[in-house]
């Protein structure tokens, strides 16, 4: 068992700093007592991602005093030979490392391994017997998050089987008078993603795991909510007085979220043919980010507060025109070429992709939030593989001062931006122009800087580590609800349904670009093409600053 922080037992923590990134954002919470199951324990998620986040929010003192991880998958190995396989794991891929061997031990103490068959309501019915004995031995109160790591063809198998099993019992309901004495256990599930690959598929997925949890139970991942970045967002927008005031149509002229990645497909082609890029990144992920940017200021920072006005965005994205249809989407696929040097191969010669594969390693899209505040406003978004730099950024383009005194100097005056940085370098940059030093009126860009790093002097925390806490303390603002799933799956459904058309009527557009490039030509055309000569439209490459 894991002792308290601070409990002579516990084992003597390195220099363990208050991590300024969490200050602001929300309470220190502790979370009650519970055990994890990782459905999926012995996949690449697991071992990448979440027993290092679960080690890092040990070590950090955030998880709770009791606590337990049982992993669930089907190879047979011992608790111990599984320990020590994430102890590889966590001394490979945890935040800091090496890992601190007198944490480690306390903590694989409480590490346990199951192995089942997810289509076998036996294996969960043995689950249920482990995790009494489990939580007997350890004092749990049976409080429990299932975190979903397995292929996306499990996701409603499991949670049928977690629900015969009698392993999630549904919550009272919100209106149900608070019974005396402690609050019932907690059952909670993690889904990881795709959730669904169409609108269809999402709904059936929903409608499946409402048949046993209550969607106050569930946890959809979208692991760029957990970055502090993303989250930094809705501080910057609300906790500031100066910027809501110009965050609308009357002082943005558009704004560019940019999802570029220098990576392939590294060994996922099979999985990448079924989903390219519209669907790996743009449903969820930047559409996430593009409803936190433009949602209204919410009531309180509940989650439902926050989600109702994402929801909104979502469902205010106007359809793109099916007569303009090629202005508005351009969709392509990556050639061979290099990056930083390497030579890279191109995504037809990727294992497990098709030699004729029309799949998009690239996609960019011009699209209106039908609103008050963002009528008449474009937003452009962008994301695609093997491009020159890893980026994620938002650049929200000012409107040009109504007039310019400068004469012909004033022509060199670039439009005010405001780069959000969200990774890698994680920061804010205004750019702005200044007079040159001197006898003229020349004029220069220059550019205000906020990085994390140099302000903070840490790094920000891993994503899975915010959201696994979250879900342990209850919080879903981080996690999308099934009505937002449904309503970006809407507006996303629609644009692949026009693809499968033209392709249907041999009428398919699939631009190309060297690996290493940023994108084929018609991109610039979108943004550049259309845009009336002087308006700062430039399609930027996100480098930093400007
Ligand atoms: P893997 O294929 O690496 O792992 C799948 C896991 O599920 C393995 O532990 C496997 O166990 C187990 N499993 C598969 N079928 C069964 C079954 N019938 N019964 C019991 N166990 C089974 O997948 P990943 O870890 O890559 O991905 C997991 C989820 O996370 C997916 O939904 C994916 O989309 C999502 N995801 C993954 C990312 C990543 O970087 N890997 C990034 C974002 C999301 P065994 O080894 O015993 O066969
Ligand atoms: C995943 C996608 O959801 O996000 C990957 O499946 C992509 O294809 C990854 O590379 C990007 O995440 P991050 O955190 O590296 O920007």
């Amino acid at each position: 068992m894991l002792e308290p922080p601070g409990s002579p037992a516990s084992p003597a923590s390195p220099s363990v700093l208050p991590n300024p990134l969490r200050e602001g954002l929300a309470e220190e919470r502790v979370p009650e007592p519970a055990v994890m199951v990782i459905f999926g324990a012995s996949g690449d998620l697991a071992h990448r991602k979440l027993l290092p986040a679960l080690y890092s929010l040990t070590r950090d003192r955030l998880l709770p005093a009791r606590f337990a991880i049982v992993g669930f998958a089907r190879r047979a190995v011992s608790d111990d030979a599984f320990r020590e396989e994430m102890r590889a794991a966590c001394n490979e891929f945890a935040r800091r490392r090496p890992i601190d061997a007198a944490l480690w031990s306390a903590f694989a103490r409480n590490i346990f391994y199951h192995q089942g068959e997810y289509e076998d309501l036996a294996s969960f019915l043995s689950l249920r017997q482990r995790l009494g004995d489990i939580e007997r031995d350890l004092g749990l109160h049976g409080n429990r998050v299932f975190y979903l790591a397995t292929p996306p063809s499990s996701f409603a198998s499991v949670i049928r089987s977690l629900g015969q099993a009698e392993l999630a019992p549904r919550p009272p309901p919100p209106t149900a008078p608070r019974p005396a004495g402690p609050p019932p256990p907690f059952a909670r599930v993690i889904i990881e993603k795709p959730f669904g690959t169409d609108l269809e598929t999402a709904r059936a997925l929903n409608r499946d795991i409402h048949e046993t949890l209550d969607e106050r139970q569930i946890y959809r991942i979208d692991h760029y909510l957990g970055k502090e970045t993303v989250q930094n967002l809705v501080v910057f927008r609300f906790a500031n007085g100066i910027f809501e005031p110009i965050w609308n149509n009357r002082f943005v002229d558009h704004v560019q979220i940019t999802g570029a990645e220098s990576i392939g497909v590294e060994g996922r082609g099979g999985y990448f043919e079924q989903a390219g890029s519209m669907r790996d990144m743009v449903q969820n992920h930047l559409l996430q980010v593009l409803s936190l940017f433009a949602m209204e200021p919410p009531v309180t920072f509940d989650a439902d507060a926050v989600r109702d006005e994402k929801l909104k965005v979502l469902k205010a994205l106007r359809t793109i025109p099916e007569s303009d249809f090629e202005q508005h989407v351009v969709r392509a696929q990556y050639t061979a070429g290099s990056i930083g040097g390497q030579a890279v191969p191109g995504y037809r010669q990727e294992p497990n992709v098709s030699p004729s594969s029309t799949t998009e390693t690239f996609v960019a899209l011009k699209l209106h939030i039908d609103s008050w505040r963002w009528a008449g406003v474009p937003f452009y978004l962008r994301s695609g593989k093997r491009l020159p730099k890893r980026v994620t950024e938002i650049a929200v383009y000012f409107k040009e001062a109504p007039h310019l005194l400068f004469g012909r100097r004033g022509e060199s005056i670039r439009p005010n931006v405001l780069a959000i940085r969200i990774q890698p370098d994680e920061g804010i940059a205004l750019n702005f122009g200044s007079k040159l030093p001197g006898p003229t009126m020349e004029i220069a860009p220059v550019s205000m800087e906020f990085r994390y790093g140099s302000s903070f002097g840490v790094e920000p925390p891993e994503a899975y580590e915010r959201l696994i806490l979250d879900c342990l303390l209850g919080d879903s603002t981080l996690f999308t609800r099934a009505d937002e799933v449904e309503a970006s799956w809407t507006w996303v459904s629609r644009i692949h349904r026009r693809w499968a058309e033209e392709a249907a009527d041999g009428r398919s557009r699939l631009d190309s670009y060297p690996a290493g490039s940023w994108g084929p030509p018609s991109v610039r055309t979108m943004i550049v093409g259309a845009s009336p000569p002087g308006s700062g439209r430039t399609w930027i490459t996100a480098s930093w600053p400007w």
